[in-house]
């Protein structure tokens, strides 16, 4: 049977207008970037966590599926966007061909990735919620007007650099979330205010791989 990768799952249509649509309703309320740049980014970080975790290969092709289908479910509403994008890339997947088998792992992975209702299910949906939490980055704010920054675009501007990175050392893995933030624009206590919650899903999902989660900002170890 044949495996279908990311390559197979990019080049239907329906999945590059219905991530874009998204992404332009989002706009339109003044969310920052969910688009095709943001699936690519989550889709390959959920791969790589999980390849240098030294998972199977099958597990880290279908987290990099997870990751770029997570946010599709945006195009019809915000709210539930993990419960309808987990049905909708359930149809594509299906249409595809692809096993149910998997097709239910990634499923299930895109419909626990939101913080309020997410619970980590599997490997695939760790390395999702990972991935997906640890995309903070100036190029995400799509508001142009500093003067009209919510908190949101703050802490996204502010942030230089992002990385999440896999370390071993003898005590064993840490999944660890590295991020520059220019102090001038956004104070660290304001990241914390709309990351406790996604730092602590962080923190589930590291462990759920067998991994410590960390976080350093500015040089500094905070977790
Ligand atoms: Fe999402
Ligand atoms: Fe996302």
């Amino acid at each position: 049977m044949k495996k279908f990768v990311l390559k197979d799952v990019k080049n239907i249509e329906k999945v590059r207008v219905y991530l874009e649509k998204g992404n332009e309703f989002l706009g339109i309320k003044g969310y920052t970037d969910h688009g095709l740049r943001h699936a690519g980014i989550v889709s390959k970080l959920a791969g790589n966590i999980l390849r240098e975790l030294e998972y199977p290969q099958r597990v880290s092709e279908l987290a990099e599926i997870a990751g770029y289908l997570h946010d599709i479910g945006n195009f019809v509403s915000r709210d539930e966007h993990g419960q309808t994008g987990a049905i909708i890339a359930m149809n594509i997947l299906e249409d595809l061909g692809m096993p149910y088998e998997e097709v239910a792992v990634i499923a299930a992975a895109i419909g626990n990735h939101e913080e309020i209702n997410g619970q980590i299910i599997s490997e695939v949906s760790a390395a999702l919620i990972l991935a997906d939490k640890s995309d903070v980055h100036r190029s995400r704010v799509r508001n142009r007007d500093k003067s009209t920054f919510d908190i949101h675009d703050r802490v996204n501007y502010a942030s230089q650099k992002s990385s999440l990175l896999i370390n071993k050392d003898n005590d064993g893995s840490h999944a660890v979330l590295d991020i520059t933030i220019d102090t001038s624009i956004s104070q660290v206590m304001e990241y914390f205010e709309i990351f406790l919650t996604r730092m602590m899903m962080c923190r589930r999902a590291a462990d759920f791989l067998n991994a410590s989660f960390n976080l350093v900002i500015n040089e500094y170890q905070l977790l």
